[in-house]
């Protein structure tokens, strides 16, 4: 308005042209089903009043003030800020009262404070669907009443918490609660933090922290993080640590507890959280509870400690390995197994290849496997080989005949985990190109020289077939009796022939230029190599760290830190060549 110098209406018109909507004019039926919402949440406001007044004055809400007060740790004025109250004991004080105020029963219907109960030849009954329970009241980010929770007094009455049903103004799949309470304190925190209780949400404002929402005991939908994503980029799941300790499905915030709800919309495990998270460019996190206490326990006990709950929150990925580790012996082999397939898929879905990498090297090190075990590649491989060949670290770019390359895997190191490697195809692609090419090989060494690198070997791949493709190449490159092509195929063993047919069809098109040819061919070597070279500096921290624990490895420590400045160093070079040759080709 300001920069335009125009009233209300007219902004609003040049900011949705800009925004590409349609602005109509409200409907009729929109205006009406506008009105018939206001009225039932009038009607609901009117509620909160007629519970409240049963919890604050009246002998039947004295000991449910009494249990708020004493046992739950809420003070007053904490009551009447959530207006917390009482449904009396009775199938019909509400409908009398609200009758009386003028509403119809329809209307009390639909808001949900009255259930029906009808028997074939028997007219329909109307009762009070809240009957001697807390009243909790629910009201929509913009404190607009939409629904209560209700919870029991006497404890063997079921179910124990009692939720308004869907209405017109009360989709639980679209609703927090606590959130019109919670907005501004999660604005200025910059977070927002998940919890699965009525009772916990209350207990946390009061204890300080305000940036605290629950669902209404049903799955986390889309919506809803949605509506709290508008708020807050930084979401935190406080889980109960039985809920948060199944399989990775963080099924605390997942099941539909009440047999009377609607079908729960589609929710969110570990991996659509993930896809979530990933989408609107959020940060969820996740944090577990201390056994058998709930956040308001905690909360009350010490706030302290809540604060350290949520500083202990840890990404979507990490806590999904934890949990699934935790309390198992991860010296079996199947063991490792196991948990590195339910969470190397979640790896693969994460967008960014920093975090990728992170994680993986976080699960490497829990299972205590080499990283290189644990990459996958897009498909399996074709030739069924020892997996023992994706074991070994790297052989490291320049550092051949230094300490610590070609190091054995420590005792205990995997028999285990998905074969084949996230640089397969690369490889593959080079090999594609020397077996048409051998000859620039020669050139290839060439340039590694200038940029003070080795020259091209069979370690340069990390697999046993196509070490083997390799040195029949570079065999073939010394003899005169045949094309090279054909000299290495007719020297393939059988069981590499299918490979070696993969290898050739991804380089079908070759360019006709050679000099592009070969640009691309150093690109892909010195990523390759680049690549090897970082896992094989994470192995080597690994065994290093792994040597830390032990007593008497002074030697071994020493060795592993040689190595690994060695490869660091490597590193830099590699990565200066890569720098001139990416800026070189202008690709
Ligand atoms: P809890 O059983 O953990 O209860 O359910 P609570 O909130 O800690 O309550 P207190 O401390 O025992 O008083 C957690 C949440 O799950 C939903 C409610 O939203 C509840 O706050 N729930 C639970 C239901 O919807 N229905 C139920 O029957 C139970
Ligand atoms: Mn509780």
């Amino acid at each position: 308005m300001k920069k335009e110098n125009c009233d209300f209406p007219e902004a609003l018109k040049i900011l949705a042209e800009r925004a590409g909507i349609q602005l109509k004019p409200i409907t009729p039926q929109e205006q009406a089903a506008q009105e018939e919402y206001d009225h039932l949440r009038a009607l609901l406001e009117d509620a909160v009043t007629f519970y409240r007044h049963h919890l604050l004055n009246t002998p039947a809400g004295k000991p449910i003030l009494d249990y708020l007060q004493t046992k739950r740790h809420l003070s007053l004025e904490t009551i009447e800020a959530f207006g917390l109250g009482y449904a009396p004991h009775s199938w019909d004080a509400g409908l009398k009262h609200f009758k009386s105020k003028g509403y119809i029963e329809k209307d009390l219907l639909e808001a949900g404070l009255l259930s029906e109960h009808s028997e074939e030849g028997e007219q329909k009954r109307l009762y009070d669907r809240f009957r001697h329970r807390i009243m909790i009241p629910i009201r929509d980010e913009r404190g607009r009443m939409a629904g209560f929770g209700a919870r029991i007094v006497n404890p063997e009455d079921q179910p124990k918490f009692l939720n308004s049903p869907q209405t017109p103004v009360f989709d639980k799949g679209r609703l927090f609660y606590g959130l019109d309470r919670a907005r501004k304190a999660i604005r200025a925190s910059e977070q927002a933090v998940i919890v699965e209780g009525y009772l916990d949400v209350i207990a946390l404002h009061q204890g300080g922290f305000a940036n605290v929402v629950s669902p209404m005991g049903t799955a986390l939908t889309e919506h809803q993080l949605y509506l709290i994503k508008r708020f807050a980029k930084s979401i935190v799941l406080a889980l109960d640590p039985d809920a948060a300790g199944d399989k990775a499905t963080l099924r605390g915030l997942q099941i539909a507890r009440q047999t009377l709800d609607r079908q729960a919309e589609p929710a969110f495990d570990a991996r659509g959280l993930l896809s979530f998270e990933a989408r609107l460019q959020a940060d969820i996190r996740v944090t577990t509870l201390p056994a058998g206490l709930d956040p308001d326990e905690v909360v009350n006990r010490d706030p302290a400690e809540w604060q350290r709950i949520l500083e202990n929150a840890k990404p979507i990925v990490i806590h999904v390995m934890e949990t699934l580790a935790a309390g198992r012996n991860l010296d079996d082999p199947k063991l490792k197994n196991e948990v590195a397939a339910q969470v190397l898929p979640l790896i693969e879905d994460v967008p960014s290849p920093i975090e990728r990498d992170t994680y993986r090297q976080r699960l490497a090190r829990l299972l205590k496997v080499d990283e290189r075990a644990l990459l996958i590649s897009a498909r399996p491989r074709s030739t069924g080989r020892s997996k023992r060949e994706d074991l070994h670290p790297a052989r490291a770019e320049g550092a051949k005949s230094e300490p610590g390359a070609g190091m054995p895997a420590p005792a205990g190191a995997p028999a285990v985990i998905v074969p084949g490697s996230a640089a397969a195809p690369l490889e593959m692609h080079c090999l594609g190109v020397l077996l048409r090419r051998p000859d620039l090989i020669y050139r290839a060494d060439r340039v590694m020289q200038e940029e003070k690198l080795s020259r091209l070997g069979a370690d340069d791949f990390s697999h046993a077939d196509q070490q083997a493709v390799f040195q029949l190449v570079y065999a073939s490159l010394n003899q005169t009796d045949a094309e090279p092509l054909d000299y290495v195929l007719n020297r393939l063993p059988a069981d590499l022939v299918e490979f070696a047919d993969q290898i050739l069809a991804r380089t079908q098109r070759l360019d006709p230029n050679e000099e592009r040819v070969l640009e691309d061919l150093l690109r892909a070597l010195l990523d390759l190599r680049r690549r090897n070279l970082r896992q094989s500096i994470d192995y080597l921290r690994y065994l290093m760290e792994e040597s830390q624990q032990q007593e008497n490895a002074r030697a071994a420590i020493h060795e592993y830190g040689q190595a690994i400045r060695q490869n660091l160093k490597t590193l830099e070079t590699l990565d200066r060549a890569i720098g001139r040759y990416t800026n070189r080709s202008g690709i």
